[in-house]
């Protein structure tokens, strides 16, 4: 009865693992990427302003001017990417509502469209949902998990539309150079492809270099849509909100499909947005040095464990771990420690065939819920390394 689309669109394995232990208080859980901060207090005050001044109404489809206008000084201050806010800047629900458009309006059925693997579960669903066809890119551990002009080159066809870039890569923590974003925008310039930018990271770096956006880049406008998410860097997973950045003729189309899916987004989450990018940055500096901190901590406790490695993760709150030398399917490997510690991990393959041998810790979680992990690692999985 459910059309043939419903099947190239499963579930996400993270749920699977996330619904196991539901309502268990025995766990220490380091599965799905919600930060434990709370949204910062200035955000929910202007929230509840705007709810008390009657911004509780439909809004333009690509949200309130003002809000694009924080966005596009924001762009331009974080990113260097110079946006005009009426017809490049449209606001949307987090960054999957803009990843779905986005690949709406770019994809013709049997496209070509590039993805990092492993990557974030739900780009290939919004490939197969725009009937393109999904062409994983393998990032590779040696690399830092991060990818080169020449590992796109390698896949690239005359079908190839479109290339899903995420750095910092959810879930390796992978970061791609700024020479690298640089040939890689050449490229596309020279063969002719589009690109979507993930930037729902952007601000979760723990290198102290300059980096650079591939929208900021020249002839990126033209061919690439950024897209960005209160998310993470806010702690407004609930909020529903984000934005995205892009040439007027692909932000129009993405807002006309916008108007027929839901209208816009939340008008008072529009508005604790226009508060959060405008307002002092001193929360976000400081999510990032408690997430260094973790970072650094959970790298060196792993690294300790016998046959468990990991290269300091460049960005993200992810761990992403070799642990190929246990010699059994990651998914198994989940499922024991679950048994045996208690402590939740995610399987690499939940992320694409090409995270097998690796499992995906969140750090977003408390420094004492980290040690115990660690620990309860430490003493057990040196018992399962084959004799
Ligand atoms: C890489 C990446 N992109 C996009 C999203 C979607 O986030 P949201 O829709 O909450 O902005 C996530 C969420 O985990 C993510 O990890």
């Amino acid at each position: 009865m459910l059309a043939d689309r419903n099947q190239d669109v499963p579930a996400s394995e993270i749920r699977k693992i996330f619904n196991m232990v539901l309502g268990r208080t025995d766990i220490l859980d380091l599965t799905v990427g919600i930060p434990d901060f709370d949204t910062p207090d200035f955000v929910k005050e202007a929230a509840k302003r705007a709810i008390d001044e009657g911004y509780t109404r439909y809004t333009h489809n690509a949200g309130y001017l003002e809000t694009r206008e924080a966005v596009a000084t924001k762009l331009k201050r974080d990113n260097g990417i110079i946006a005009n806010p009426e017809g490049e800047i449209m606001m949307t629900a987090g960054g999957m509502g803009a990843l779905v458009l986005a690949n709406m309006v770019l994809i013709n059925p049997g496209d070509e469209v590039l993805y990092p693997d492993p990557g974030f579960v739900s780009h290939f669903a919004h490939i197969r949902l725009a009937d393109g066809i999904p062409v994983p890119i393998q990032l590779k551990k040696e690399n830092s998990f991060g990818i080169t002009a020449e590992d796109i080159e390698e896949v690239l066809t005359d079908k190839t539309k479109l290339l899903v870039l995420n750095s910092p890569n959810n879930p390796t923590g992978g970061v791609i150079s700024n020479k690298e974003l640089r040939r890689i925008a050449e490229l596309a310039n020279d063969r002719d492809f589009y690109i979507i930018s993930d930037e729902a990271y952007e601000q979760f770096r723990y290198d102290n270099t300059k980096t650079e956006f591939i929208g900021a880049l020249p002839g990126m406008n033209e061919r690439s849509v950024s897209l960005f998410s209160l998310s993470k860097t806010y702690a407004m997973t609930g909020w529903r909100i984000g934005a995205v950045a892009g040439s007027s003729e692909i932000i129009g189309a993405m807002t006309t499909l916008q108007e027929h899916l839901l209208a816009m987004p939340t008008s008072v989450s529009q508005k604790a947005a226009e508060a959060a990018v405008a307002g002092p940055q001193t929360c976000v500096m400081e999510m990032l040095a408690t997430f260094k901190k973790r970072r650094n901590l959970i790298t060196k406790g792993l690294n300790q464990i016998e046959g468990v490695e990991l290269d300091p993760p460049g960005g993200a709150f992810y761990a992403f771990p070799d642990v190929s030398a246990f010699g059994m399917k990651s998914y198994d490997l989940v499922i024991k420690l679950l048994e045996e510690t208690k402590v939740v991990t995610i399987h690499g393959t939940a992320f694409g065939e090409f995270g097998e041998g690796f499992l995906r810790l969140c750090y977003a979680v408390s420094t004492e819920r980290i040690e115990e992990a660690l620990q309860k690692l430490d003493a057990y999985l040196p018992k399962l390394l084959p004799k």
